[in-house]
């Protein structure tokens, strides 16, 4: 397997680096692997004066799979978009077609304390927040600012979907149904927005070609407030790119900290980006403070999707369970009665727990 690896900016090196060593661990002599790393990013600006410098694109075009930390520095949006360290992450997702972003959010039973939620609402939490990654308002033309005759400036984008786009995401979505609760709510603003009326139309088509997985849809408004008031009502949450952004957040916050969140976006054909949901987070990024959990279990959903290796990504899986029920914390999501530590000794602690490879 060749993967590349894209530690970017900010925390995302210091993640990479743990959720590298775990993924050699894990792996061990069971697959060849070989490792690339290419920056990208504020770290492609200074290595090559773009953030997605075309020797990283080619890596990415070539490998089996990639594992990303994060992109941005503060004042990114000063820059122009193809310019943004931030907005590399968005040219790779559509450069690769990565459609597919899947980011399940599921409560490990030591971390219920850590929530902001009480635990009867996120006890036993297991949910997917599964968003269309290359299409909306992110890539919609036209877009822009310009000046209006009475000088003015004024800021536009635009929000497209096409039947296409939806109907490939609502296969994925379905079929991920039928492996799981055999449930989907499909999340948008048909009420609104015509783009989401499309939507809508399409899911419940597509829909039709599978009775046995139950079709609800829910306003993006609703959907956000039924998060925090009831989230285990939901299996697989389909929805739109802004929209999967915004929600995918907030659903983190259920499971105590977003440092624990992992992704998935994937391609037709097995091709998988996998990063952390979190960003850069310049405010704590070089303190070895980060939580590197998101980055490891990426790297399980990857031994998952691209490796094929259920068995390998079980077993990082239940790695990071045992740390947590030994009571390794890293800052986000300690309590009293835990044991504090840095991005560097979770690593370690992740990596122990995996045994000899
Ligand atoms: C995410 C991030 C990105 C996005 C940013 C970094 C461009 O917030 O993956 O959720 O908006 O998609
Ligand atoms: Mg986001």
């Amino acid at each position: 397997m060749k993967i590349a690896v894209l530690p970017g900016d900010g925390v995302g090196k210091e993640v990479t680096a743990q959720a590298v060593r775990v993924l050699e661990a894990a792996v061990g002599n069971a697959v060849p692997l070989e490792l690339i790393e290419a920056p990208i990013g504020q770290a492609g600006v200074v290595a090559a004066g773009d953030p997605l410098p075309p020797a990283t694109l080619e890596l990415c075009r070539a490998a089996d799979a990639i594992l990303f930390g994060a992109a941005g520095v503060p004042g990114d949006e000063k820059l122009p978009f193809d310019q943004r360290p931030g907005a590399s992450l968005l040219r790779l997702r559509k450069d690769l077609k990565l459609f597919a972003n899947f980011r399940p959010v599921f409560m490990f039973p030591e971390l219920i304390g850590a929530s902001t939620l009480k635990p009867d609402v996120v006890d036993g939490l297991d949910l997917i927040i599964l968003r269309e990654l290359t299409g909306d308002v992110y890539f919609g033309e036209p877009r822009g600012i310009r000046t209006l005759p009475n000088g003015e400036r004024q800021g536009y984008n635009t929000m497209l979907y096409s039947e296409s786009e939806v109907e490939r995401l609502a296969h994925v979505a379905f079929r991920t149904a039928r492996t799981r609760r055999h449930k989907v709510c499909s999340v948008e603003k048909a009420n609104v927005l015509e783009a989401s009326q499309v939507w809508r139309d399409v899911f419940v088509r597509v829909g039709a070609e599978y009775p046995d997985v139950e079709l609800t849809h829910l306003f993006v408004d609703a959907a956000a407030m039924m998060l925090i008031r009831a989230p285990k009502q939901f299996d697989v949450m389909a929805t739109g790119n802004i929209f999967g952004d915004i929600l995918s957040d907030c659903a983190a916050m259920l499971t105590g900290s977003i440092g624990m969140l992992p992704s998935a976006s994937l391609a037709d054909g097995g091709k998988g980006l996998y990063e952390p949901v979190h960003g850069s987070a310049p405010d704590i990024a070089g303190n070895n403070i980060a939580n590197p959990l998101a980055a490891i279990l990426s790297v399980a959903m990857m031994l998952r999707h691209s490796f094929v290796r259920p068995d390998l990504a079980s077993h990082v899986e239940a790695a990071v369970a045992r740390v947590l029920a030994d009571g390794y914390r890293t800052a986000d999501i300690y309590q009293p009665g835990t044991r504090k530590v840095g991005t560097i000794e979770m690593g370690d602690a992740v990596a122990a727990a995996l045994g000899p490879a």
